[in-house]
């Protein structure tokens, strides 16, 4: 989840202390590191807002995670479930963030906005970082809770159980979970390297790294496609559901005109030659794609119809390992 445009941009755009590179040389790791712990540190508040949210309305007996699991009426127990909800959300809202800013340096130009395009392309980076720690934290807190409740089991056979469950595709064998784990699993372990490949650009190549980069929209996808699919809070056909749809409105238009206008010269579409047509259709029905999506989210936000579950009249008794009931 790095920048679309190379450090000399940066060095056209704003001064060195604004892009965050090194004194006369490359932006690194460590020093991005630093410069994300103003970011991180508000993702940690907004984890923490989120979290005594899911925790009161649990307590009061509203949640709709009680509602879909009503064995999880006690959030003093299931706190850190709670827990990795809020890191989920967290990361979610982050990955929004740097996704939008990642479109608008790689699209039509920040010229217009207040702020420099180095800024801009220094607050990509380090938002990413957050949103791949955030993703680390929501998966792992996951692991602690099924560590926890398996308490029938040594420990041994617990932690493997519950690392298993949370981190090896395939091993989660309940329900929606089997295929919303993998495509959770999916997003975090895509979105570090295609991440953090950023930082090794010279060794593999300014070309290289833009080529892979681009594939980070897929971490995205797949996060808010786990998220539809898992989350609890979005389960029922209701507001929440609808409104995370809603979300992914400016995200599909900023791909579409990042598409259409994109900041490379060289990513214009232009007219087609004989001998890139196959290349110049498949990046055309990209295009196409992306406009099908567009009015797929309206359709779903005026419809109604947003894929939640119905609400039943008797709530299911599901545990921890099988939330797939509706
Ligand atoms: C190893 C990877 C992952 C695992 C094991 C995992 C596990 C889970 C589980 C078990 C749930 C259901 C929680 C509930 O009852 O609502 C869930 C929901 C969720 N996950 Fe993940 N997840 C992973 C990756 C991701 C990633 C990459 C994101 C993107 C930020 C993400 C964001 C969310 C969100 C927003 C929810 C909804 C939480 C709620 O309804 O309150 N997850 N995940």
């Amino acid at each position: 989840m790095q920048p679309e445009v190379t450090q000399q941009s940066a060095g056209r755009a704003g001064t060195t202390e604004e892009s965050g590179a090194r004194p006369g040389g490359r932006v690194t790791l460590r020093g991005d590191l630093r410069a994300a712990l103003p970011d991180a540190a508000a993702a940690v508040v907004i984890t923490g807002a989120v979290f005594l949210f899911l925790y009161f309305r649990m307590k009061e007996g509203v949640g709709d995670t009680v509602a879909v699991m009503p064995f999880m009426d006690d959030p003093d127990t299931y706190w850190m479930y709670l827990l990795s909800q809020a890191f989920g959300w967290s990361g979610l809202l982050w990955a929004w963030g740097t996704v939008m800013l990642g479109l608008l340096l790689s699209g039509p130009g920040t010229g217009r906005l207040p702020v420099s395009h180095a800024t801009l392309e220094r607050w990509h980076r380090t938002t990413s970082l957050t949103t791949m720690a955030l993703m680390a934290a929501h998966a792992l807190m996951f692991m602690a809770e099924l560590v926890r409740y398996e308490a029938a089991m040594g420990w041994a056979e617990r932690i493997w159980a519950g690392f298993a469950d949370s981190f090896v595709p395939g091993w989660y064998d309940s329900g929606t979970g089997q295929i919303a784990i993998p495509v959770g699993q999916a997003a975090l372990y895509l979105a570090v390297p295609l991440g953090l490949l950023f930082y090794v650009r010279h060794r593999i190549g300014a070309n290289t790294w833009r080529r892979l980069h681009r594939f980070v929209i897929v971490v995205y996808v797949l996060s808010v496609w786990h998220t539809l699919l898992y989350g609890t809070n979005v389960w029922y056909g209701d507001w929440p559901r609808t409104m995370l749809w809603i979300l992914q409105l400016p995200v599909a238009v900023l791909l579409l005109v990042r598409l259409l206008r994109p900041a490379r010269r060289g990513e214009r579409l232009g007219a087609p030659s004989g001998r890139q047509a196959v290349g110049w259709t498949l990046r055309v029905a990209g295009r196409v794609l992306v406009l099908a999506v567009v009015v797929g989210i309206l359709a779903v936000t005026f419809s109604g119809r947003d894929g939640g579950r119905p609400r039943p009249a008797d709530p299911p008794a599901a545990a921890l390992h099988e939330h797939e009931d509706g």
